[in-house]
């Protein structure tokens, strides 16, 4: 094997977002040693991105709540195919994490009282999410990180991972580059958190950061691990539409949660017109019962713009294919009507919703407090990933875990806002736990013969691109790939079109075989462009297969050719991996029996 540089952990993390901080401070604190494995700067996660809330049911706002309408709020939104098991334990153990987080410095917003305010989202019964302002992903890293870097762990900044290492089964470390310097290295670890995020990046409209190419995902299924449910993809109601180089960057769900409403060039509240059945007790049938539930009125049911993220996705795309869109290809999100129940309705926006009122303002020169925005969906979050064991977080893969958005089972079909940051938490702690205990019961694995010719074989496959001549740019395969996914596999699918993306995606593998580059190694983005495409049409060709493999309509699934759900599927999970011979596999599973407590858990909380 040719000589790299290598470090050595007991526990390496891949991925400092809220997950793998969290899951790092957890290894750390149990005494073992830990890397920690970031793409790019430290702080820079795209954990900063969630921005409305941390869903836990604290019960500071309203003391009905607790973790059993909590998971019962979660199965719903999930329409039943999520991992119980990690449902159960998320909302349990949620508000610990929150309060923890608080105590290791996170300023949230208060109650009158002093306590952690909680405000609405779409799907939760009762006020959840606790928040700081629109900036509670901000809040969270810069405690995380803050934490962390007190304990010891080691940072490896700007490093992309090119391949798990194993030892027979066994994941015994990883292979990738410094961005800056262009130099490989080796890291080897007892354990390994994956800890990557998502895969927005597979979609041309996306609120996700550049880094989110499902690299976990697919160094996981190289490894061996296996996939579960990469057809939910979910898209975010409310992305800014105007101008275009702004198009897809989130506008927070927390606009709503305060009372902002969605209408279209009539003026109309469209959300009214259709009420899916198993929301219809929750939700108010007119404005003034929906405004006093934002205000607070414990008798009140919620808004219809508080329904799940997948209905009023489909519903606003509706409103735009009728002709009923706003002048860019969106529908409006007016909190400025406001001003027509509260005297001082523009400060109150300001404090409660201070990032959108900047990034309306300098973006697209809009005083939101004053005019309505215009929005449309963005692919923001994948319900789909690595499958995990959830009590211990590891994957098929001895040694290898998984946490956050790129490990997968609590959402099922939809996730609810504010979910997210709570599963990085819960998730990410209990991962960081079991690595460090599997860090503590086995020793270092061996690099063995095979894996050295692999590690040799990875490296000189990643610098092929500069060999290449008369070669692909590797930024137009990227953006045929986004369009492709776009178009034929976003909210409204259908087999024809999904088989046209799959046939797309052998072609984009060819021309991905072919990209090339020029210039150095040292930081070349055109080469680390190159290198993310195989994750990236991974991730893809997962989800077209998934989504096409289930046959009906459910949460984000939305199938034009089976447009409702189908009983057949309400206990079947898609399975994704690799076969022998390099094909990708798709099976459906049978999901874990819920235990007759949760089932009663979930009928009380109806
Ligand atoms: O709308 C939002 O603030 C996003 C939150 C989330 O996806 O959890």
């Amino acid at each position: 094997m040719a000589d790299y540089e290598t470090v050595q952990h007991d526990v390496l993390v891949i991925g400092a977002g809220g997950a793998g901080l969290r899951a790092a401070i957890e290894a750390s604190a149990a005494g073992v040693s830990v890397g920690l494995v970031c793409k790019s700067l430290l702080g820079k996660a795209h954990t900063v991105m969630a921005e409305g809330g941390i869903a836990a049911a604290l019960a500071n706002v309203d003391e009905r709540d607790n973790w059993k309408v909590h998971f019962a709020d979660t199965m719903r939104g999930g329409q039943y195919v999520n991992q119980w098991r990690m449902a159960e334990l998320h909302a349990k153990e949620a508000p610990d994490r929150v309060r923890e987080l608080e105590a290791w410095g996170a300023v949230f917003d208060r109650t009158q009282d002093g306590r952690i305010l909680q405000r609405n989202f779409g799907g939760h019964k009762y006020p959840r999410l606790a928040h700081v302002g629109d900036r509670t992903g901000l809040e969270m890293i810069r405690t995380l990180q803050d934490h962390g870097v007190h304990q010891g762990i080691e940072v490896h900044m700007e490093h992309t991972i090119l391949s798990i290492l194993k030892a027979g089964d066994r994941a015994v470390g990883a292979f990738g580059y410094e961005r800056e310097r262009g130099r490989f290295k080796i890291f080897r670890a007892k354990a390994i958190v994956l800890a990557t995020g998502g895969i927005g990046r597979a979609y041309k409209i996306t609120s996700n950061s550049w880094e989110y190419t499902g690299d976990g995902h697919s160094l996981a299924y190289e490894a061996g691990a296996e996939l579960i449910d990469m057809e939910f993809m979910q898209f975010h109601p409310t992305g800014m539409v105007w101008p275009p180089s702004v198009c897809g960057i989130l506008v927070t769900e927390g606009v709503r949660g305060e009372g902002g409403i969605l209408t279209n060039k009539e003026g109309r509240r469209f959300m009214f017109d259709q009420i899916p059945e198993n929301y219809r007790a929750q939700t108010a049938d007119n404005e003034e019962e929906g405004w006093r539930y934002c205000q607070g009125d414990k008798n009140a049911r919620r808004p219809p713009e508080l329904l799940t993220r997948d209905h009023i996705a489909r519903c606003i795309v509706r409103e735009i294919k009728e002709g009923r869109g706003s002048p860019h290809g969106g529908v409006y999100l007016d909190i400025a009507w406001i001003k027509q129940k509260l005297p001082n309705a523009a400060d109150y926006i300001k404090r409660k919703l201070p990032s959108m009122y900047h990034q309306f303002k300098q973006l697209a020169d809009i005083d939101i407090t004053e005019q309505p925005m215009e929005v449309g969906p963005t692919t923001h979050y994948i319900m789909g990933g690595i499958h995990v064991d959830p009590d211990t977080q590891m994957s098929r893969v001895p040694g290898l875990f998984a946490a956050g958005e790129c490990a997968a089972g609590i959402n099922g079909a939809n996730r609810l806002g504010g979910n997210s940051l709570s599963d990085l938490l819960v998730f990410g702690k209990r991962a960081g736990e079991f690595a460090a205990k599997f860090a503590k019961d086995n020793s270092l694995g061996e690099i063995d013969p095979p894996q050295a010719d692999k590690i040799d074989m990875a490296a000189r496959e990643a610098l092929q691109p500069f060999e290449r001549s008369a070669a692909e740019n590797p930024y137009l395969v990227q953006r045929d790939l986004q369009e492709t996914m776009q178009d034929n596999v976003g909210i409204v699918r259908n087999e024809t079109e999904m088989k046209s993306a799959l046939e797309h995606l052998r072609t984009f593998w060819e021309r991905a075989n072919r990209a090339g580059v020029t210039g150095h190694r040292e930081f070349n983005p055109g080469w680390h462009t190159a290198l993310d495409l195989k994750n990236l049409l991974t991730v893809s060709e997962a989800i077209t297969r998934a989504a096409l493999e289930r046959k009906e309509s459910r949460g984000a699934q939305f199938r034009e050719d089976y447009p409702n759900k189908d009983e057949r599927f309400a206990n079947l999970n898609t399975m994704i991996s690799k076969a022998d011979d390099g094909s990708m596999k798709v099976r459906l599973e049978p999901l874990p029996e819920m235990p007759d407590y949760l089932k009663r858990v979930v009928e009380d909380n109806r």
